[in-house]
């Protein structure tokens, strides 16, 4: 959330970890005496990248075409070598007790499934598997699944991290086409130790935060990837995001478990930027921070059965940073209950970035006892210390229809602190009707430079929003985008 990313360096990052991935034996040995690590799982064997498969997260039957069938006994029928190869890690050397390196035999099963069609790798249930950061990368043969029915996760917090690791990331999935992560099993990030390091907030001596670098792994990121399916899976207690998904097309993510502890430091759930075609159905996220995030660069994106508290709820931005340009468009987020949460339906750009968010429609929301229920906040700052500047993301075309539920009275449940020289625009709401969770009413929305109509009459009122289109948005309608 807090992070903007240059693709540029990521690239560079991608590459050293590239180079380390035969090293990884060498460097982290709880278990001696494993064949040695294979190559990382960049095939040889590949084929032309398949044309992207139609995919359509359309939002009243989510499209989903289900993986290639996946035997869930370990054991394949080896009379038909048709149903996709499945290499079972435990086959290939992995303990799963626990606190063996696993590493070598995943790396080996992704190799091998990576060059079949519809190869499987399978992490078995009655297991606990323990890996290094890893890249998965492709290209691979289509149709490949990372299946985990056990449990898969990181050596235990930054003491046991092998020091040559990257301490940004732990699984990467890098350059696939039409992959699927999936099983009944849990992504356990044993994200504790990371929480709890002095230079998060208010984690060092007395209650203070103290400076200097304090990477934290994401869990999984997915990166210049296409046509993925992410579902079933429990996914817990990332050192950071959960799940980052950036440089992608075509995501589909279904019936997710997603959880970690309310007072985690930057445990953001599904975190989206540059990327488009993303549909999150029916899953269940609760955490430290934001529920989503959506970056710049994202469009047609649509969120719809999701359950988000306690979080940080649904958040557009932060955007425009450094005077850095940003796209966002065309999102719905539809049938999603936000609960115990620091904010509801968010939108965050700093000042002096160009570019739009426009085209975001939120639908059937139910509220409960939410702060900030919903905000767009065009003075976004960390520091308090940022100057005025005269330019802004432009943020129109913004829908809030059948928005209901209770807010907490520590501030008002509606913001809207536009720019002063960019105006919001296009503002429509309707049905939105919030609620003191327990306490007074607080009958003064905040409200700052802001068009639209109210369809219906909001609870609590506002007045503040103002007809038609301001004369200098008029004149400047592209904004880059
Ligand atoms: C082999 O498996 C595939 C996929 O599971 C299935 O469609 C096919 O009918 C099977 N063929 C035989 C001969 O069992
Ligand atoms: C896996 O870890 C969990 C939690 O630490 C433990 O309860 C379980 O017994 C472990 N299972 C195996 C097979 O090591
Ligand atoms: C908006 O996004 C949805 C997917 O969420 C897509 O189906 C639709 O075509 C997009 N609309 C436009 C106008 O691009
Ligand atoms: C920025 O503008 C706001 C609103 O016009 C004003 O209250 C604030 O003092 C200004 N801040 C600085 C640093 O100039
Ligand atoms: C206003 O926003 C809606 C989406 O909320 C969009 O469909 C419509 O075209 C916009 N109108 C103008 C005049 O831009």
């Amino acid at each position: 959330m807090k992070m903007v990313r240059d693709v540029v360096l990521v690239s560079i990052v991608l590459g050293l970890f590239l180079q380390n991935a035969s090293n990884v034996e060498g460097r982290y040995h709880y278990h001696k005496g494993q064949k040695k690590n294979p190559d990382e799982g960049s095939s040889s064997t590949t084929s032309p990248a398949p044309p992207p498969e139609a995919q359509d997260p359309a939002p009243s039957s989510p499209a989903y075409s289900p993986a290639p069938t996946v035997p869930s006994d370990p054991a394949p029928d080896p009379s038909n070598s048709s149903s996709g190869c499945v290499y079972d890690v435990t086959a290939l050397g992995a303990v799963g007790d626990g606190s063996a390196d696993d590493t070598p035999a995943f790396t080996a099963a992704w190799k091998a499934a990576c060059a079949v069609e519809s190869g499987v790798v399978l992490a078995p249930s009655g297991y606990n598997f323990t890996i290094t950061s890893t890249i998965f990368s492709g290209p691979c043969k289509p149709g490949l699944v990372f299946q985990v029915d056990g449990v898969l996760m990181p050596p235990n917090g930054p003491d046991c991290w092998p020091k040559a690791d990257s301490r940004k990331q732990w699984l990467i999935f890098y350059r696939l086409d039409g992959m699927t992560l999936t099983g009944k099993g849990t992504i356990e990030g044993n994200g504790e130790p990371w929480w709890d390091l002095p230079c998060k907030p208010h984690r060092g001596p007395n209650g203070k935060t103290v400076s200097g670098p304090c990477d934290s792994p994401a869990l999984i990121r997915f990166f210049m990837s296409s046509n993925l399916a992410v579902n079933m899976l429990r996914i817990q207690n990332s050192p950071q995001f959960h799940m980052k998904f950036d440089g992608c097309e075509g995501v589909l993510i279904e019936k997710l478990s997603i959880s970690s502890p309310k007072l985690s430091p930057n445990t953001d759930g599904i975190h989206i930027e540059n990327t488009k075609s993303v549909g999150i159905y029916n899953s269940m996220i609760s955490n430290g921070d934001d529920c989503i995030s959506i970056g710049p660069g994202c469009s047609d994106v649509n969120i719809e059965g999701v359950t988000c508290g306690p979080s940080h709820g649904i958040s557009i931005g932060s955007l425009g940073v450094h005077n850095s340009q940003a796209c966002v468009s065309n999102i719905t987020v539809r049938n999603v209950v936000i609960r115990e949460s620091d904010n509801g339906l968010r939108i965050k750009t700093w000042q002096g970035g160009s570019g739009s968010v426009a085209g975001i429609s939120f639908e059937n929301i139910q509220m409960e006892n939410v702060h900030n229920c919903i905000i767009v906040d065009q003075y976004y700052c960390l520091s308090k210390e940022c100057r005025n500047e005269t330019s802004a993301v432009y943020v129109t075309g913004l829908s809030y229809r059948n928005i209901k539920g209770t807010y907490n009275v520590i501030s008002p449940p509606i913001h809207f602190a536009c720019s002063d020289t960019v105006p919001c625009t296009n503002i429509t709401m309707s049905e939105v009707e919030l609620l003191p969770h327990e306490g007074e009413l607080v009958d003064d929305p905040f409200c700052w430079n802001a068009y639209g109509v109210q369809e219906t009459l909001t609870i609590p009122p506002i007045g503040c929003l103002q007809d038609g289109m301001p004369q200098t948005v008029a004149e400047s309608s592209a904004y880059g985008c």
